[in-house]
């Protein structure tokens, strides 16, 4: 699987669909029933943490694969092949990625805790070994995949050039070929695309500490998936306390860094039930004037609706408006968004906007987001360090 931010949403599309469908008509049954894509290149790991989990509960895994790449072209997944295959074969969807820093599952439906942390690394030769982008020398080509997270990170980093290539497997390969000194790829793709044997060890792998650079892997099911997803937490918990979990996950992943919360897969009625909670501690701060946030809203209407949406509802970039973009778990404060808004956005021309626009395009979010108007107008310096969480308040 690439970690193409397109076709992350399109996954969660498929697997919306598809596992409506499916956990709708499935009771659940003695054995695991899981769906693994075949294309994602941690497809190994995800068997292996099956069937350990099926002996763990002293039944078997029935274990369905599907290739989730689409036809080889980038339209990504076919909705309907994979929602009809899957609907007699599978409770829980494995493998699928969600951003730690404030992960949204996908509409409708629910995730266990994660089970294997997981997100880009720096890749490169163990001659020319660097751990971090600010550690390479000035001018490096550094490979990185079309449409991934890490092409963001060039902005920060000027001593590095992108060399951006379609796929995974090129990206690593012009690492391999010495064309590149340096790659930035999803963790499972440079266990995947690497030499193996000896040769392995000729390369170095390093996490980046970079926004949306960790993800945490989960597997995925509907309102009737409960039962298997509490039973699939509950064995993943078990096979961490023993030690068991991490050696299954090397050497695509790392066990999740906190012990598995078991609350979100016990509670399913709760959840489903509870209304968005609103920030803790009452009142929110006003923090621009109505004038800003409309000066905002054309800005917006520029710059910002062809990738995220006329209604901030999303499309080739994330919603940024509701309960998927500002929860209370995302943990988002104000400072931290602008700070993305204005050195990373428009994704294609980054801190091209003048400052005020940026300012305004910030009002107008924050306003889109339930958060109040008053007379003091928002300043660049302001919104850049202000530390008011920004929790969704609305319908
Ligand atoms: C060419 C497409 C494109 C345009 C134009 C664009 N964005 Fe983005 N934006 C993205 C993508 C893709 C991401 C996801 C990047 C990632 O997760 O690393 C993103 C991420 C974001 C995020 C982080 C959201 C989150 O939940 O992490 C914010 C905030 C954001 N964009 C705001 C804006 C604003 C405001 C504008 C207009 C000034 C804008 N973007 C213009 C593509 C775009």
């Amino acid at each position: 699987m690439r970690m193409n931010i397109a076709r992350l949403s399109r996954r969660a599309l498929v697997c919306a669909v598809a596992a409506g469908a499916v956990l709708a008509a499935r009771p659940a049954g003695a054995t695991v029933s899981v769906c693994i894509d075949s294309s994602n290149p941690a497809h190994a790991m995800d068997r292996r943490v099956v069937q350990a989990v099926a002996r763990q509960q002293g039944t078997e895994a029935a274990i369905y694969t599907f290739d989730g790449s689409g036809a080889g072209d980038d339209d990504g997944f076919d909705v309907r092949k994979f929602s009809t295959l899957a609907a007699s074969r599978c409770a829980l969807v494995l493998g699928f990625p969600v951003d730690a820093a404030h992960g949204a599952v996908p509409e409708g439906m629910r995730a266990t805790a994660p089970y294997a942390r997981m997100g880009f690394v720096l890749v490169t030769p163990r001659s020319h070994e660097a751990e971090t982008l600010a550690a390479l020398p000035s001018g490096t080509d550094v490979a990185v995949t079309y449409l991934t997270a890490p092409n963001l990170y060039f902005v920060k980093h000027p001593n590095v050039h992108a060399d951006i290539y379609p796929t995974d497997a090129q990206t690593i390969a012009s690492v391999v070929h010495r064309t590149d000194r340096a790659a930035m790829v999803w963790r499972a793709s440079a266990v995947a695309y690497l030499p193996g044997g000896e040769k392995a060890r000729d390369y170095c792998m390093h996490a980046l500490s970079e926004p949306h650079a960790d993800w945490d892997v989960v597997a995925l099911y509907g309102p009737q998936g409960a039962a298997a997803a509490a039973s699939f937490q509950k064995s993943i918990e078990a096979l961490r306390r023993s030690g068991q979990l991490a050696a299954l996950l090397r050497p695509y992943a790392m066990s999740p860094a906190n012990p598995i919360v078991l609350a979100a897969a016990e509670a399913p009625a709760a959840s489903a039930a509870a209304p968005a909670t609103p920030a803790a501690g009452g009142a929110k701060p006003a923090l621009f004037t109505a004038a800003q946030a409309d000066a905002g809203k054309k800005a917006y209407a520029d710059n910002c609706a062809q990738c995220h949406g006329d209604n901030l509802e999303g499309m080739a970039g994330p919603a940024l408006k509701g309960k998927n973009f500002a929860s209370p778990k995302a943990n988002f404060h104000v400072g931290d968004v602008f700070t993305i808004v204005s050195q990373n956005m428009p994704a294609t021309q980054p801190a091209s906007l003048p400052h005020d626009v940026y300012v305004n395009i910030m009002a107008f979010l924050l306003q889109q987001n339930g958060m109040p108007a008053g007379s003091a107008e928002l300043t660049f310096d302001g919104a850049k360090s202000s530390t008011v969480p920004l929790v969704y308040s609305g319908d």
